[in-house]
């Protein structure tokens, strides 16, 4: 249990998760997480923003109590995701005269998930102000960031943002505020990769509205909290921004080594032409890593043997994955090998029909790569590097050095 004071009347009451290993079932968690909840005490009203898993709600209640909390008047659920909403029945029971206060979507999802009954809720739209005193909550629908339920609250007075999902980063360390800056815009990156990717658009559109708002302090619901906002408001305006880098990112399998021949041959051409390559071999690879090169990338190139007729099962999920996370590339295509006939290439394009790319000559060879089969990837070479003006060989975009190979994986 934690409990520690970001203003004289705002605590964090929330919990660190240092060990669990995966998000969902599906999202690596190599630094763990936290479930940030943060109690605001005014002079008439106290108010719980946010809870913890359902895992924590123990630790949180401690820190309730510790923080001398005898009666609760409002839990403002920002969002119905478990991993803030799931001891609400919990603080509920322990402090039964409090309201949930929340959007008419979230109300929806906290009924059907968690049972919470009708009369607990005290609804609220957008813009809507609750006073606590002489502290004023008011709450900002932000939807698709994460769900269509997500809304932040700002606290007037302190000029907190309290952004629930978003700017938010799976980080567990006991540092409450963002200081290792470096450490936090990894994993900030990597939780906007791996969550916030596919709804870019709404993440522009959130953020245009919040340059109109006075944040003195960003408090996510996950990972540390921003004491000097535009770092994670630029980092995230800069990821969600429709530029792209000069960087292509092949995920592959290869059964016996041709399709990793092609793999090898394309990555070096495409380095030495400047333009940034990451490999990975989607047989061992770390999503939540294909998924941060995702962020930035112009281009990417899915590499896979050809089996029973299609794409070998290695590379289907990185192909599914890509398609829900809806990168922001410009081209993509395909390289592989076969061995008497098949549609890789095509089944794949079908895959990917979420993302607005143009789609490159596929090259897909019979067998072991030889003579014209490398000729046939040299033209796909020239067909990224002239979509990419400006290239300097082996310096990247107008001669800027940190374009990089990464082959092997
Ligand atoms: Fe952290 Fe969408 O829940």
């Amino acid at each position: 249990m934690i409990l520690r004071n970001i203003t004289s009347d705002v605590f964090y009451v929330g919990s660190i998760d240092w060990d669990r290993p995966m998000f969902d079932e599906l999202v690596p968690l190599p630094d763990g997480t936290t479930y940030n909840s943060y109690l605001v005490k005014g002079s008439a009203k106290t108010a719980l923003i946010d809870t913890v898993h359902p895992a924590k709600t123990g630790e949180l209640l401690e820190s309730l109590r510790r923080a001398g909390v005898q009666s609760l008047d409002y839990i403002i659920s920002n969002h119905a995701e478990q991993d803030h909403s799931g001891s609400i029945p919990a603080v509920l029971n322990l402090y039964p005269n409090a309201q949930v206060v929340t959007n008419a979507r979230c109300k929806g999802l906290l009924s059907d998930a968690l049972g919470v009954p009708a009369e607990k809720f005290a609804e609220v739209a957008d813009g809507d102000t609750l006073s606590l005193g002489n502290k004023t909550l008011r709450f900002m629908l932000m939807p698709w960031v994460h769900w269509p339920d997500t809304m932040a609250t700002y606290l007037e007075e302190d000029r907190i943002l309290f952004s629930c999902d978003f700017l938010g980063s799976h980080l567990a360390t006991s540092e409450l505020f963002a200081i290792d800056e470096a450490k936090v815009y990894a994993a900030a990156k990597r939780y906007y990769a791996e969550i916030m990717m596919p709804f870019r658009n709404h993440v522009q559109k959130h953020l245009e509205r919040l340059k109109s708002v006075e944040i003195a302090t960003i408090a996510p619901s996950h990972g540390p909290i921003h004491a000097r906002p535009s770092f994670i408001l630029d980092a995230y305006a800069d990821w969600a921004s429709d530029r792209v880098k000069p960087e292509v990112v092949i995920p592959y399998v290869s059964m016996y080594a041709s399709t990793a021949r092609m793999v090898g041959y394309l990555a070096a051409k495409l380095a030495e032409q400047g333009l940034g390559v990451r490999v990975f071999n989607m047989v061992r690879a770390d999503l939540g890593e294909v998924a941060v090169t995702l962020v930035d990338a112009s281009t990417i190139i899915l590499a896979a043997p050809t089996v029973l007729g299609g794409p070998h099962p290695g590379i289907v999920g990185g192909a599914f994955m890509i398609n829900a996370l809806r990168p922001k590339a410009k081209f993509i295509s395909f390289i592989g090998s076969y061995g008497w006939g098949g549609a890789t290439a095509e089944q794949l394009k079908k895959m990917l029909a979420s993302l607005k790319v143009e789609f490159l000559t596929p090259v897909m060879v019979k067998g072991v790569p030889k003579g014209d089969d490398y000729k046939l990837l040299d033209e796909l070479v020239e067909a990224i590097r002239s979509r990419h003006p400006g290239l300097t060989k082996g310096l990247g975009i107008d001669g800027q050095k940190g374009s990089r190979a990464v082959a092997g994986g």
